[in-house]
Order: structure tokens, then sequence, then C-alpha cells
């Protein structure tokens, strides 16, 4: 069995963009690999975080794996920063990484403008600005083979493809080389409130994302207030955005093809459009945050399920850290 691996960000908010372009794919690949699906918490702290906040946001992370789908018997589930040598494959990886490759991370780049601070250098955290390679020692350390992540991660995924590469030349062969599973259409949900932006949690208003956890009428009214394009042809089209995200959307969570879709619509306008999307979108949340609140009702049981994971991935990273050594001539 091939070994895939995914993480996400404990935020408080999961969209429908972390769902279907990294989560669902994730819940498909636990059948035919051996998955690793994890919290990743340290990644987190790369931007100011309230202690009691993260530590619920960690556990909501577990729940809505588990609502999504996620298996803990097949999947190892587990949360970052009980696996310590994410971190210290991290320091050897940052003597390995270059500070200009980083500098071109697309994520960084934005992020840290939007930290709105006077100076990069004295407003910027070097965490924010090395996040990438923990994200590389997440990767590498278990021998992953495939990556699922949406398109926004792919330069990340890259990263860890060319640090692996270049140790390996370095040291012997040490890493496999990771490849990144980016879905063909969703990959990459557009907001609802300005279709050239990504969906994100992030973003300024509640409008552009989806949660996993908005009450049906909170989408109904997110997806009839979303902005569409000039013209009125429900038709994807590479100049119409808005419409394109909107019918990706529809076909996903509906599992039509999107000519299907666009044949329903034939003569009709956006109004009924949006009502039909709206109560797709609706039936497909719905049985998912009824359970994540299942789940989340029983700390006790997720506190149980993370640790399961981490006692299993601690002995892989053990094993793997141990090689890692050997290799760098520290082990005497
Ligand atoms: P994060 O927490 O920002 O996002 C989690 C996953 O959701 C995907 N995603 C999207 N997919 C489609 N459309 C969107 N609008 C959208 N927004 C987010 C992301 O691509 C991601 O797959 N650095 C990572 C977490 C991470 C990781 C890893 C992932 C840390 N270590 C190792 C894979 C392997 C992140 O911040 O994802």
């Amino acid at each position: 069995m091939k070994k895939s691996l995914t993480a996400i960000q404990p935020s408080g908010i999961l969209h429908l963009g972390n769902l279907i372009g990294a989560i669902e794919p994730a819940v498909q690949l636990q059948e035919t690999s051996q998955l690793s699906m994890f919290i990743v918490d340290y990644h987190a702290m790369t931007v100011p975080q309230k202690p009691v906040e993260l530590r619920k946001n960690i556990l909501f992370a577990a729940a809505a794996y588990l609502g999504c789908g996620i298996d803990p018997v097949k999947t190892t589930m587990f949360q970052q920063s009980r696996i310590s040598e994410h971190t210290e494959l991290a320091w050897i990886l940052n003597c390995v990484a270059k500070i200009g490759e980083l500098e071109r991370m697309t994520q960084y780049k934005d992020k840290s403008q939007k930290l709105n601070v006077k100076s990069q250098s004295e407003g910027v955290s070097v965490g924010l600005f090395d996040y990438p390679v923990l994200m590389a020692a997440d990767i590498l350390l278990y021998d992953t083979e495939v990556v699922p992540v949406g398109e926004d991660q792919k330069q990340h995924v890259e990263l860890a493809r060319d640090l692996a590469e270049r140790f390996n030349k370095q040291f012997g062969e040490t890493f496999v080389i990771p490849e990144p599973k980016i879905r063909a259409e969703g990959a990459r949900i557009m907001g609802l409130d300005d279709a050239t932006k990504k969906m994100s949690k992030s973003a300024t208003s509640a409008k552009s994302y989806i949660s996993l956890m908005d009450e049906s009428d909170v989408i109904r009214k997110k997806i009839m207030s979303a902005v569409t394009d000039s013209g009125t042809e429900i038709r994807t089209d590479r100049n119409r955005p808005a419409i394109t995200n909107l019918l990706t959307i529809f076909s996903i969570v509906t599992r039509r093809s999107v000519e299907s879709i666009e044949h329903s619509y034939v003569g009709k306008g956006y109004g009924d459009f949006k009502k039909d999307l709206a109560e797709a979108v609706v039936s497909y949340l719905d049985p998912i945050r009824a359970k994540i609140q299942t789940y989340l009702a029983d700390e006790t049981e997720l506190k149980h399920i993370l640790n399961d994971g981490a006692e299993r991935a601690k002995k892989q990273a053990q094993f793997k850290m141990h090689r890692i050594r050997q290799k760098l001539g520290i082990t005497l």
C-alpha cells in the first residue's frame, strides 16, 4: 500500500474549500493507501493564538475529520505537536533549505503582506517564514508518497521534494520523494463574494466561505447572495469565474457532471440555479455537521483517538529519525 499524508491547521473554521480540496480526497485515499492525517497545531502558531481557543480548535479539527468520514482505525490521526520528531527534522531541513527559496513561497508573501506591519523584518515571525520547512518535515518523516492537498499547497509540496532530493544527494538515499495529489476540479474553490480570490477562513467577510458548521439557513443566504458574472447563461467559462465556481461546487456536492448541470439550466436564470445549489449544499453538509456535533460532545473519546494515533505515529517517526541521524553522522 502507498503511504499518503495530509494535514490541516486548527483555525476554528473549516470551510467547503478545505473539505473539497483536501478532506474528501483524503477520505477516499484511506481506502487504497496507508493514510496519516493530522492537525498542525505548531503551524497554527505562526500567527498569534489564544491558548484556550487553540485547544478548542484542535478538538474541533479532530471532530471535523471524523465527521467528514476519516476512520481512525484505518487512518493514523493525531496532533502534530505530540510528535517532537516533526520539529526535530524541521531543524535539520532548515540547514538544507535556502532563504531565497522560502522567500519565493507565494503563501508567505501573501500572508506577510496581509499582516500590515511597518516593516517585514520586524513584524513578521520567523515561524511564518519557516512554515514550509516544518511542512516538509511533516511529509518526509513518514516516507510519504502521495500528498492530497488543494492547489494553494502545491508549491509547499514541491519544496518538500526539492529538500528531499538535496538531502539525498548530500547524505545518500534517505527520503522518499513525495507527489502532490491535486484534484482536477475543486482544487481551488473560490470565494463566494469575490471569485478572483480563493475561499479562505481569513477572508474579511464570512460571506466569502461556507463553514462546515453553518446552519442550513446561513448556507442558503450565503449562496443566494454569492456574486455572479455579467451575462445570464449558466455555463462554465474562463472569463466568468463566479458561475464557473458555483458550477464546480454544484457538480462536486451532487456528484453530477458539470455538463449535465449546465444542460438542466438552459433557458433558466441565476435565481433557480442558486436556489437548487443552496439545497444541494445543505443536503451535503447537514449530515456532516450533525456528525461533527456528536463527536464534539465527547471530548474524552476525541482525546482517546488522538492519543492512539500519536502512539502509532511516534513509532514510525522515531524509527525514521534514527536513520536520519545515522545518515548525518551524529549517531555515535
Ligand atoms: P490549510 O489548513 O490552510 O488548508 C487545509 C487544506 O485545505 C486546502 N484548501 C483548499 N482547497 C480548495 N479550495 C480552497 N479554497 C482551499 N483552501 C484550503 C489546502 O490546500 C489544504 O490542503 N500548510 C497546510 C497544512 C499542512 C500540510 C502538511 C498539508 C501542514 N503540514 C503536510 C499537507 C501535508 C495548510 O496550512 O493547510
